[in-house]
């Protein structure tokens, strides 16, 4: 039709429309933009970017990483890690952690190690971080990097059922561990900044190892909610969220002062998580690390450390009906497990590794000065 026919009245009718139709288009036309350039900069992020020499970074020879929760999983993975990149180690955790150590010294006998007993269930009591903070006062500003990562994963169906001992476990474990280490070891990082002797910048990392939480919300998913959570997990998904909120927080306030990575796993298969197999997108402890260890001072804030827990975000905006379902599948698998576990064995366990670790804590604890945990610390010390 020429452009003359047109009835004028009938164009002043649609012209509504078409400035409709024009925001609409244009806010399509951002949300693709905004999701080409993500896709973009995670493409390179997860498959082009290339490790940083950490040791050189974070202070050189005579380094130290503190981590928690060293005993198997992702901790575990990051101690052999860091070892092999050759910085010193300070585990802090379960009596299991020996395995770790033994595990080092064998394969690179260069490294120095130490252990702190503890069952961070206790972490709310009285002095419980005073022989932790005499480690850190007694490393100094040789103290590198803190990796945040233990977590006490407990799951019950129906929640109202669950022992009520094991939400204080996990409240304890999960919140006030990570911000007590990070209070202790911030100053230290501080002091590091500017190394008086050499004058020389060197950086420092803290790493929190929290979970996927929340979700870019993206075309016809701007409409939905972002978070992620898993049902039957409720006290540890909090404390989770508590991990990726305060570190989050601390990465506002610190950000250019010292590197902050807020790692967000999804299903990461460990010697504890072995129900989580089947679900999507799934990667191994060690194939995880390898991808987490590659994000270190070259990512700053929250970030997926492996591509196909990224992937997931992004796919939840595709089908987000499916969302609740498989996260509730998730739930159900973990919970079983844990359920399965905690009557066969898992306090059992537990109980074992914690009667040794309260002995080993009593012995630091009575002597609990600097100096008297230099020598504590030099007897758990394998140089
Ligand atoms: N695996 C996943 O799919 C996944 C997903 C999301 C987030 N995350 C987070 O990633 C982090 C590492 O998880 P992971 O799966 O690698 O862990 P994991 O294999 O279950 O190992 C947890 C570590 O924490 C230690 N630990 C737990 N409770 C403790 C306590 N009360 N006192 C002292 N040590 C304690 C364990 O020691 P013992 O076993 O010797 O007691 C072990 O060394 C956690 O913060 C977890 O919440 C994991």
């Amino acid at each position: 039709m020429a452009l003359g026919n047109i009835n004028p009245m009938a164009l002043g009718k649609i012209r509504p429309m078409y400035i409709i139709y024009l925001i609409l288009l244009s806010l399509i036309i951002f949300q693709i933009i905004l999701l080409l350039t993500s896709a973009a900069k995670g493409f390179h992020k997860y498959f082009f970017m290339k490790e940083l020499n950490l040791l050189e970074r974070y202070g050189g020879a005579g380094s130290w990483v503190v981590i928690t929760g060293a005993s198997s999983g992702q901790g575990y993975e990051m101690a052999l890690a860091f070892a092999e990149r050759g910085f010193n180690l300070l585990l802090i955790g379960s009596k299991r952690t020996d395995k770790t150590v033994e595990q080092i010294q064998k394969d690179y006998p260069l490294v120095k190690t130490r252990i702190i007993y503890k069952d961070f269930r206790k972490a709310y009591t009285d002095d419980f971080f005073v022989d932790i903070q005499a480690a850190f006062d007694d490393i100094g500003d040789h103290l590198a990097i803190l990796v945040n990562n233990v977590g006490h994963r407990v799951g019950w169906n129906p929640y109202h059922e669950m022992d009520s001992a094991y939400i204080r476990d996990v409240i304890s474990t999960g919140t006030i561990v990570q911000s007590r280490l990070t209070h202790m070891a911030i100053p230290w990082f501080l002091e590091r900044k500017q190394n008086k002797q050499s004058n020389q910048i060197r950086h420092s990392a803290l790493i929190n190892i929290t979970a996927q939480c929340m979700h870019p919300n993206f075309l016809f998913g701007v409409t939905m909610t972002n978070e992620i959570s898993v049902p039957y997990l409720s006290v540890y998904e909090a404390a989770n969220a508590f991990g990726f909120y305060h570190g989050t927080s601390i990465y506002k306030e610190y950000q250019g002062v010292f590197d902050i990575l807020n790692i967000t796993p999804g299903a990461v298969v460990t010697e504890n998580t072995g129900c989580l197999n089947k679900t999507l997108f799934n990667v191994s402890g060690k194939t995880y690390v390898k991808h987490l260890m590659k994000m270190i001072g070259n990512v700053q804030g929250s970030t997926c450390a492996y591509w196909g827990h990224a992937l997931s975000n992004y796919l939840i905006n595709l089908a987000p009906n499916m969302k609740d379902g498989l996260l509730k599948k998730v739930g159900e698998t973990i919970a079983t497990d844990f359920m399965k576990k905690s009557k066969r064995d898992y306090a059992i366990v537990d109980a074992t590794a914690f009667t040794a670790t309260v002995a080993d804590v009593a012995t630091i604890a009575d002597v609990a000065t600097v100096a008297d945990v230099a020598t504590v610390a030099d007897v758990a010390q394998t140089e």
